[in-house]
Order: C-alpha cells, then sequence, then structure tokens
C-alpha cells in the first residue's frame, strides 16, 4: 500500500509516519529529511536547498522530484511507500504519480492530518529532534528518549521562518487536497488529539 500524508507543517506527519514504520515497516521516504541529510553533508544540492529552507520557501520542484526519484523503492520491506512532505504542489504530485506508474505502482490513500494554524505555532516552537537518530520530540525532552542523543531546534521552526511555511503551505499544498480528493483517495483525520489517538484512526482510516 502506497500513501501520501497531507498536512500543515507541524500537523503531526512525521510522528504519525515513524509509528506506522515501526509497526508495519513502510518505506518512509521524506523529502525534508532527504533535504536536510544533502544540508549537513554540503554537498551543492544541499547548499541550494538551504537557501530555500531557511527562508520556509519550497525548493524547486527539478531538484526534490530528482531526490524523490532517485529514493522510490530503495528501503522498506514490502508493505509499501510512506511520502512524508512530498508532493506540495499540483506539479508534485503530476511527476510522483508519473514516477509511480514506471514502477507499475499508484498511490492508494492520501492521508490529511487536520491541525488549526494556532496549534501548530506553538508545537513547532517547542520541536526539538535528535541529532543522532532523528528523533522528533518536543522541549521537555531534555535528552532523546530512544537514545540519549542531542536534542536541537531545527532552523525553519523559529517563529519568523513559521509563518512562511503556513502561507506557502496554504496557497500551494492545500489545492493537494482536492487533487486527491477527485481521486477517491482522500481521507481525514483530526490531528489535534493526543498523538495515540490520532494514530488509532489513522490505522483506521487506512484499513491497516
Ligand atoms: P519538512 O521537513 O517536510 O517540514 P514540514 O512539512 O514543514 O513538516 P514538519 O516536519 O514541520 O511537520 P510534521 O507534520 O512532520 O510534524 P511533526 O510530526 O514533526 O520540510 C521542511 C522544508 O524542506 C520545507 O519548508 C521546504 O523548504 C523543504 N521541502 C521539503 N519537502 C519539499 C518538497 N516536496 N518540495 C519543495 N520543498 C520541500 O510534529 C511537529 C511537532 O509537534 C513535534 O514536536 C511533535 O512531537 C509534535 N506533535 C506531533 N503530533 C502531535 C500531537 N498529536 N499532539 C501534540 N504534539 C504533537
Ligand atoms: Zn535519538
Amino acid at each position: 500500500m502506497n500513501i501520501v500524508l497531507l498536512g500543515a507543517p507541524g500537523a503531526g506527519k512525521g510522528t504519525q509516519a515513524q509509528k506506522l514504520v515501526e509497526e508495519f515497516g513502510f518505506d518512509h521516504v521524506s523529502t525534508g529529511d532527504l533535504l536536510r541529510a544533502a544540508v549537513k553533508e554540503g554537498t551543492d544540492l544541499g547548499k541550494e536547498a538551504k537557501t530555500y529552507m531557511d527562508a520556509g520557501q519550497l525548493v524547486p520542484d527539478e531538484v526534490v522530484v530528482g531526490l524523490v526519484k532517485e529514493r522510490l523503492g530503495q528501503e522498506g520491506d514490502g508493505a509499501g511507500i510512506l511520502l512524508d512532505g512530498f508532493p506540495r504542489n499540483t506539479a508534485q504530485a503530476k511527476a510522483l504519480d508519473e514516477a509511480l506508474a514506471e514502477m507499475g505502482a499508484t498511490i492508494d490513500a492520501a492521508l490529511l492530518v487536520s491541525v488549526e494554524p494556532a496549534v501548530i505555532v506553538n508545537r513547532l516552537s517547542s520541536r526539538r529532534v535528535c541529532r543522532t537518530c532523528g528523533y522528533t520530540g518536543t522541549a521537555d525532552d531534555a535528552s532523546c528518549p530512544k537514545c540519549s542523543g542531542e536534542m536541537y531546534q531545527r532552523d525553519d521552526d523559529k517563529p519568523e521562518t513559521v509563518q512562511n511555511r503556513l502561507d506557502v503551505y496554504a496557497e500551494q499544498t492545500a489545492p493537494l487536497v482536492g487533487y486527491y480528493q477527485e481521486k477517491g483517495l482522500l481521507r481525514e483525520v483530526d490531528g489535534d488529539r493526543p498523538v495515540d489517538d490520532v494514530y488509532v484512526d489513522v490505522k483506521d482510516l487506512l484499513s491497516l
């Protein structure tokens, strides 16, 4: 089963993805993670991407689509692909459909995690990520609960960038809700509840 996770920055896509990967072994393809890895390695692609990411803007489609095509089908144990943060506009959604068609695959569900903007601003200001294993937690985690690694704040979680990311989401990514609705693939979960309650509904909506 191949799934697209939709939702505003901070809605909890990555958090739910972590749980689905742990329980079912999905191949988690997060363009944010792929881009941050390129930034950390200091590649030319990473240097180009960083200027967009720091401003809360989308990295150009050709860069992101290239990264995803390279990554598709490389990992996981056959449970399917879990796309997180991609596609982010209609051009990317069409490119994804084409890339999957070449592999003889399709998207089976698009899951929208819905959360109000005011909640999101609070969540992102308190988000911390483990430098060692990538675990996502909050400012309450003094160190990583999984590996004791150091927790850091993402550069784009600073308040001035968060508003740009929310604007970009509303303008460019929200129209994808209609794109997947027309295809009969859209499912929606209320993401403004405790993580485990959201997860119960996520599994239900995906018939897992
Ligand atoms: P990306 O990394 O994809 O960021 P995003 O979409 O903005 O999503 P986030 O990772 O911020 O949020 P999330 O929904 O995963 O929330 P999380 O689970 O972490 O993209 C970053 C940048 O890269 C973009 O701005 C862009 O520049 C570039 N980029 C990436 N993909 C691109 C693409 N396809 N095209 C072009 N550019 C691209 O949760 C957030 C916080 O809330 C955490 O602290 C978590 O612990 C907490 N939390 C989660 N769920 C709950 C809950 N139910 N209750 C309470 N707290 C919760
Ligand atoms: Zn860790």
